[in-house]
């Protein structure tokens, strides 16, 4: 038997009532494929056969396909086509950033953030086995690296800091030019995840200070499973897979042309609608923290730190953030607890405990993003069951003599 999954695009109908029942609100865990990518990818996938590092015209034609979306990506960050090397997604791009720097050579010291991404933390830890020294940075309460972290362990021994420029869980913004100082001052090279910044922010990797940066299409309206390493070409970068000395070496493996074209056509996208996107997500995030401020049960998270346009971190008193995104679920409405790497644990985020967020707190949270479908609608309906849920409690709670 062949294996068919279910097909069917992600739109919003009237007509077939689906359109209150699709009320997806977890943007920072995956974002719909945008339809230009979509048609970008199936002409790609159904188009003349041929392995981009054979020489004829097939493999010719489909060198030049991921030639644009070279060119195209690294518009998005403003950097050179030569400075972009495409790896399986954001978690390869780190893993290799990390690898890259610190491979062959004498056990030095790394420092990364508390509130990383597990692909940066695990990877760290990887190095940690492997003799290196791992300083973590630890942030304050609105989720920023703090100064003192920064002088007390970023040291002459340093050989790579890693920050995320915005933070998946909380949108906490970092200040990615100010650490890439510090950095540079002790020699060591710099290394930020910009997974979640791309595409919500405007982001240019040679001001940013950062000599790589992580990306993935996946968090930008294209497909999963692709990505890209962004490069400062003075680094020497050893590799993490060898073979055919595809991406000039860097990362061997006969490309993923459809995914690479489809990224190439989400960052074009990305990077015209990136300012009309972030004003309009941001209006709506104003009207759902303001709908959620109705509660004093309510706390969101980071809401003093400059955040993403899209991101709200919260948690509800008395309420464990797995039944509540239960319950959301329920009434079809899509949202996550703590990262969607993390999710399906029960632990509190590492992200809020960093933060000083005591446990109980922090195992209440939930984190709402939005994105390009979200409507006013889906804030009211968020809005609307949150409420509900609230008024259940305190009927139950009044029930009990609590
Ligand atoms: C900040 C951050 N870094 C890295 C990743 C991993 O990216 P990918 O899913 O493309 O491997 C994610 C995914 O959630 C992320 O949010």
């Amino acid at each position: 038997m062949i294996f068919r999954p279910q097909t069917g695009l992600w739109s919003r109908s009237e007509a077939d009532g689906t359109a209150g029942m699709k009320c997806y609100l977890d943007y920072n865990a995956t974002t719909p494929l945008a339809g230009p990518v979509r048609d970008a990818m199936l002409a790609c996938m159904d188009g003349l056969p041929g392995n981009p590092s054979s020489t004829h015209q097939f493999g010719r034609m489909r060198r030049a396909m991921i030639d644009a979306a070279r060119e195209q990506v690294a518009q998005l960050v403003g950097a050179q086509p030569s400075q972009v090397i495409f790896t399986s997604g954001g978690t390869e791009a780190n893993n290799l950033a990390l690898h890259a720097v610190t491979a062959g050579q004498a056990a030095g010291r790394v420092a990364v953030s508390s509130v990383e991404h597990p692909s940066v933390l695990e990877t760290a830890q990887h190095l940690a086995d492997t003799g290196w020294q791992i300083d973590l940075l630890g942030v304050d309460t609105q989720c920023r690296v703090t100064e003192e972290a920064l002088q007390q362990h970023i040291t002459m021994d340093t050989r790579l800091v890693s920050v995320m420029m915005a933070n998946n869980e909380t949108g906490a913004i970092q200040n990615i030019a100010s650490i890439a100082e510090y950095a540079h001052k002790a020699g060591a090279v710099m290394h930020t995840d910009a997974v979640q910044a791309v595409g919500r922010l405007a982001v240019n990797f040679a001001d940013s200070g950062a000599q790589l940066m992580s990306l993935s299409s996946h968090k930008i309206y294209g497909p999963q499973g692709i990505g890209a390493l962004v490069f400062d070409k003075a680094l020497e970068l050893t590799p993490l897979l060898y073979g055919g000395g595809q991406e000039r070496g860097y990362r061997a493996g006969t490309e993923n042309v459809a995914g690479i074209v489809g990224f190439g056509v989400a960052a074009e996208l990305a990077l015209q609608q990136q300012v009309s996107d972030y004003e309009r997500l941001r209006d709506l995030r104003e009207v759902l923290e303001a709908g959620l401020a109705r509660y004093p049960q309510i706390t969101v998270f980071a809401q003093q730190a400059d955040r993403l346009p899209n991101t709200v971190q919260l948690a509800v008193r008395g309420i464990d953030g797995e039944t509540l995104l239960m319950q959301l679920d329920r009434a079809g409405i899509a949202v996550s607890s703590g990262s969607a790497c993390s999710s399906g644990k029960n632990e509190p985020s590492h992200v809020l405990l960093a933060m000083g967020v005591e446990p109980a707190v922090a195992r209440g949270a939930i984190r709402i993003s939005l994105g390009r479908e979200t409507t006013r609608q889906d804030i009211d309906a968020v809005l609307n069951q949150i409420g509900q849920q609230l008024q259940w409690i305190q009927k139950a709670g009044q029930a009990a003599g609590w």
